[in-house]
């Protein structure tokens, strides 16, 4: 079965491949309005997922735990309610989602924290 760091990769390089086409449609329109919902979705969306499965490929323990899938969860969450939620904001609307995703993406992280405090990095020696 494929675990959790593959989860990550995927979903990573799904929100990139979104941001690079979005970041395109902002070039060749010349519309740079939305670029901090873009800066988002390709910082928390790829570079943040991407690091959390890099590190759950290099320990197995922690990969293992049913807590990497509920950061799973919340970092992906976080992702896909702040983004749209920053475009609501940008367009004058309610940032409340902005706000539920921001939460999560910051509950995700403290998860992270949790799990490299608890297992470390790399294998067991
Ligand atoms: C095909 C790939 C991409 C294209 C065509 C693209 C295009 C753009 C454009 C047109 C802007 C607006 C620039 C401005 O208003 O000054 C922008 C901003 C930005 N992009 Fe991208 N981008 C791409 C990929 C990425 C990736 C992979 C990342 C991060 C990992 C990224 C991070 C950012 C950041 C941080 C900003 C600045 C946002 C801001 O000033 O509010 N972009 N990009």
């Amino acid at each position: 079965m494929r675990g959790v760091a593959f989860a990550f990769f995927a979903s990573g390089s799904v929100a990139v491949l979104a941001g690079m086409v979005w970041g395109i449609q902002m070039s060749v329109t010349h519309d740079h309005g939305l670029a901090a919902a873009h800066a988002h979705l390709n910082l928390v969306g790829w570079v943040t997922l991407g690091l959390f499965g890099l590190y759950y490929a290099q320990t197995p323990a922690a990969a293992q735990s049913r807590l990497a899938w509920v950061h799973l969860v919340l970092a992906i969450g976080g992702v896909v309610l702040m983004v749209p939620g920053i475009v609501l904001a940008i367009r004058g609307g309610n940032p409340a989602l902005a706000a539920l995703g921001s939460m999560l993406t910051l509950a995700s992280m403290a998860v992270f924290l949790a799990t490299v405090l608890r297992h470390g990095l790399g294998r067991a020696p």
